[in-house]
């Protein structure tokens, strides 16, 4: 009883906390936003019952005497006066899974930071944030805002309309989240809903949406946010769209224009059509993979970021527990001063059966085989997991940890793990298509010269779109594998060599 009063006030006290900190950088950048405020905390362990909560602005004011808000404010100047290097930790480390916590400390000189970094968190609640984690991970994590201005960037022969439709969260405080970044052509979007629902968190989304594939994709997205019942979309999904110089659309609309108007909701949206013709496949057109996973993740404003595939459903409450994880910054966070990334384990479940919501719930429908590890039927060893057995039977705990530290060597040699990661780690080839396949390896490649440490994380999983796979034999698709492959070893990896190294027990 007096424990679950005390969670509750800790729940109130984060969202109070988080929204204050919204409101006031909303009003700081005078964005216009809507009268409410996302909080990317949820109020159970369970994502069924994961409620919305919004605030509203009026009922914020009224906290204005409180220490709440003193805190909140303070972390604000905290953040913007990180520019200024006389009030910055004495480290000129930004933004980085590349360094390590203990060389950070060490950097360290003034008591109170020393103070900050060995008190032992008082975690009450792994799915929230509380305001000491909050300031524990602004301390370790260091890392710097990035601006969220919609902009026209050219890659390559790519135009990329960037945050072309915002997410109304706002400007973000780069430690307070993670972004779960991932891309798509609009007839996969009927994926967006399902996985926001999951990470209650940010989500930068870019969409290949070459000539008549834009219209479609506009009207997807006003769907996206018009009429799922609820403002997730709205408040999380920020929205890249791009093209090739050669498939420009006939028409751009202003998004100001279109979002204005509300969206005729009995109309159904365009990826509900069981018969997409688009005109990316009309057009022959590859898709280019890299491109649009780089775009989205350069996009994403938070230190930590997810790049993922739109069809991976990430476990509920994953952002709030890992961040307790890092803040907490036990063994092996604490010792090991190699880079690291944060993979997570990715399995699928039969087309009848429920996302599973916990890892045990996962494990149950593991022994029923109505899951199974990922392409276990399409390519068995291209997912090769370091202790994948022993992740299976371990227990779910009640905290995030990391299960296993491994390496991207010997008969892992070509894993192609998602992981949890920053904005340091290696983008993806630009050059490569998803027809050709492989696309990952080369990120892969420079991970493994780079020494990077693969922390396994304990009960988090990612669960594929429900509907198990199987290997279908496409020699068309053969061919554009064949030629990808051929330039990947004769042109890529020779770069790669030059510009990164080798290192023994590194390969494709
Ligand atoms: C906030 O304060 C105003 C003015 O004092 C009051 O009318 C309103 O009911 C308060 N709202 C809440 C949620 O307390
Ligand atoms: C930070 O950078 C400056 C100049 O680049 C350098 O003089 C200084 O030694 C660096 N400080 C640390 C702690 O690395
Ligand atoms: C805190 O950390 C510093 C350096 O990491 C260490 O010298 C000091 O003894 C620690 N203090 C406590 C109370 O653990
Ligand atoms: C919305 O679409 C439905 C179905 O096409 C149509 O019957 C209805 O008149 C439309 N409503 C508006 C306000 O345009
Ligand atoms: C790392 O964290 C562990 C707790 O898991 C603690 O016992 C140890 O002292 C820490 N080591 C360093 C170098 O801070």
């Amino acid at each position: 009883m007096v424990a679950n009063r005390r969670n509750f006030i800790f729940r109130v006290s984060i969202v109070i906390n988080i929204a204050v900190l919204l409101y006031a950088a909303m009003h700081l950048s005078s964005t216009s936003g809507p009268g409410v405020e996302w909080v990317p905390v949820s109020v159970d362990g369970s994502e069924r019952s994961a409620e919305l909560r919004y605030l509203n602005r009026d009922d914020l004011r009224n906290f204005s005497e409180s220490k709440l808000v003193e805190s909140s404010v303070r972390n604000l100047e905290e953040s913007t006066s990180q520019k200024t290097p006389s009030t910055m930790p004495t480290t000129n480390k930004t933004a980085s899974s590349t360094t390590s916590i203990t060389e950070l400390e060490k950097k360290h000189d003034t008591s109170s930071e020393t103070d900050l970094v060995n008190d032992t968190l008082d975690i009450v609640d792994e799915n929230a944030l509380s305001e000491a984690t909050l300031n524990r991970l602004r301390l370790l994590l260091a890392c710097n805002e990035r601006d969220f201005n919609p902009q026209y960037v050219q890659r390559a022969e790519f135009w990329v309309l960037k945050n072309y439709v915002r997410a109304e969260h706002g400007p973000l405080l780069c430690h307070e989240t993670i972004t779960y970044t991932t891309h798509a052509g609009y007839e996969f979007l009927d994926n967006v809903q399902p996985l926001v629902e999951r990470w209650m968190a940010p989500i930068s989304l870019a969409i290949h949406a070459p000539g008549a594939d834009f219209t479609p994709t506009v009207n997807s997205i006003r769907y996206l946010r018009d009429c799922l019942g609820n403002d997730l979309v709205k408040q999380l999904v920020t929205f890249h769209l791009f093209f090739s110089n050669k498939h420009i659309p006939s028409k751009i609309p202003k998004p100001n224009q279109f979002l204005a108007e509300p969206y005729n909701c009995s109309v159904p949206p365009p990826f509900a059509s069981t018969t997409i013709s688009t005109y990316m496949k009309q057009k022959n057109l590859l898709y280019p993979v890299n491109v649009a996973r780089n775009i989205a993740r350069d996009s994403a404003l938070t230190h930590f970021i997810l790049p993922s595939d739109i069809e991976l459903y990430p476990s509920p409450n994953l952002v709030p527990r890992f961040l307790n994880m890092i803040a907490r910054n036990e063994k092996p966070l604490n010792t090991s001063t190699n880079p690291r990334v944060f993979p997570i384990s990715i399995f699928e479940v039969d087309a009848k059966f429920q996302v599973p919501s916990t890892k045990t719930e996962l494990q149950k429908m593991l022994a029923k085989k109505t899951a199974i590890p990922f392409h276990k039927y399409v390519c068995p060893d291209c997912h090769n997991i370091p202790q994948r057995q022993q992740w299976i039977s371990a227990p779910e705990t009640n905290q995030m940890g990391v299960f296993y530290v491994g390496k991207r060597r010997g008969s892992f040699v070509h894993w192609e793990p998602i992981f949890i990661g920053t904005h340091e780690d290696p983008h993806y080839d630009d050059r490569l298509s998803w027809e050709g396949k492989k696309d990952k390896m080369t990120q892969g490649y420079i991970l493994c010269v780079r020494d990077y440490d693969f922390m396994i994380l304990n009960n988090a999983f990612l669960t594929h779109k429900p509907g198990i796979k199987h290997y279908v034999k496409n020699p068309k698709r053969d061919a554009i594998v064949g030629k990808q492959n051929a330039y990947v070893n004769k042109v890529i990896m020779p770069e790669l060599k030059k510009i990164f190294g080798t290192r023994s027990g590194c390969s494709l």
